[in-house]
């Protein structure tokens, strides 16, 4: 017998929520990744692969899921990853997810293309959040960026290191986002549209301006996200090396992460180069299709840097018992990204709220069933392969 569906359990439950409620073409983005999308789905798929070893007749009365890595206490060991144009899937996105993050205990990521900018998402609260940064060819605006993220707290930098150029997506293909649409394209887009009345109402009208926050001094006469988007394109810097980080360093003093690396070398060099971390990423699949899933990368480049810096993951986690697998492979922190959208897009601050009470739940549980009361706890032994 099939289940009511009255409330939400999973992410794909929330996933299929979002592509109800959201235009098709801002689901795909969302959803989808580069080229067969074979990464994305292994991504997921890999963690899948990992047994959880059962464990009974342990004190578990209490369970701590808090950690503290990164300086400050969290909730839990886990952070919003940095999605551009979040402010595309819900009212002023950014902010929603923010106060949900806030309210849960766990920090934020502002991405640099987010369509709220720094200041708009610092007046909501004075719990700091973190920034991530796409190195610029106009290197006056990083600087002022910086800057601007100094002047409202920010004291935790995700520098994303694996846009050297941009992947392609087929899914942003086929919608026209990447433009080559005919008429009958156009209409059936626009069919689609006015079938998503809510997010029109929602998003489309009331959740104005939708401008690139951060950018919107660099782009003037630009006012809607395509505007913004062109730009970007022209100003990613593909001659960015290690050597850059130096720069980086002279001008930022706060705690610096190096986002995207995939393999045990570059592990080592970012940490080499002055980094305070690394984030293990293919960017949820959206870059270079065929790359190694991370949870599968992980215990490689946990030899290659050990304890010299802090060991983030992301991509294809979408639960507590993903974190929970992941810590176990040798990762300190987490990042989840299309979770945190989906449930957005789904349900709004609620929605984000509700998923990282459902992800500490599933965490405690993890740990309470194999026998672990606190996170530093949380080792190779926990798990087994299938
Ligand atoms: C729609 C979308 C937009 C993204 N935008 C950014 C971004 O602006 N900056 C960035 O560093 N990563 C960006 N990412 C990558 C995420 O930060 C993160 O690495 C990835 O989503 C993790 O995989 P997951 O979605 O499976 O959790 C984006 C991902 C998605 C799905």
């Amino acid at each position: 017998m099939g289940s009511l569906n009255l409330v939400p359990a999973s992410v794909e439950d929330y996933r299929r929520l979002a592509n109800k409620r959201l235009p098709q073409f801002l689901f795909d983005y969302l959803d989808g990744g580069s080229y067969a999308e074979t990464t994305l789905k292994n991504n997921v798929a890999d963690y899948q692969k990992l047994n959880l070893v059962q464990t009974v007749m342990r004190d578990v009365s209490s369970i701590d899921t808090s950690s503290s890595k990164l300086g400050a206490v969290s909730a839990m060991p886990i952070s919003l990853a940095p999605i551009g144009m979040a402010g595309m899937f819900g009212r002023r996105g950014e902010l929603q997810a923010k106060q949900a993050a806030d309210a849960a205990g766990i920090p934020f990521t502002l991405s640099t293309v987010g369509i709220c900018s720094l200041e708009e998402v610092a007046a909501i609260s004075n719990i700091p959040f973190w920034f991530q940064l796409y190195m610029l060819k106009d290197r006056g605006a990083v600087q002022e960026m910086l800057q601007r993220a100094r002047d409202v707290g920010v004291s935790t930098l995700l520098f994303t290191v694996d846009l050297a150029v941009l992947g392609a997506r087929y899914r942003d293909k086929r919608n026209g986002m990447s433009g080559g649409i005919n008429t009958l394209g156009k209409l059936r887009s626009g069919l689609d549209l006015l079938s998503k009345w809510s997010w029109i109402q929602e998003v489309g009208l009331r959740g104005k301006p939708h401008t690139f926050g951060n950018l919107a001094n660099y782009v003037p006469n630009a006012s809607r996200p395509d505007d913004f988007q062109a730009w970007i394109t022209q100003q990613v810097d593909p001659s960015v090396t290690w050597k850059d980080i130096e720069w980086l360093r002279s001008i930022w003093s706060g705690q610096l992460i190096i986002k995207g690396v995939l393999n045990p070398t570059d592990a080592a060099l970012a940490i080499k180069s002055g980094a305070d971390g690394i984030v293990v990423s293919n960017h949820g699949g959206r870059q270079l299709d065929c790359v190694s899933s991370t949870i599968n990368a992980l215990p490689a480049i946990k030899d290659a840097i050990g304890d010299t810096g802090t060991l983030i993951v992301d991509g294809g986690i979408r639960s507590g018992q993903d974190v929970f697998k992941a810590l176990a492979q040798g990762a300190d922190h987490t990042l989840i990204g299309r979770p945190w959208v989906y449930a957005l897009a789904a349900q709004g601050q609620k929605g984000v709220y509700d998923t990282l009470t459902a992800f500490r739940s599933e965490l405690e549980i993890s740990m309470a069933l194999t026998g672990v009361t606190r996170i530093e706890q949380i080792d190779h032994s926990v798990i087994e392969s299938k």
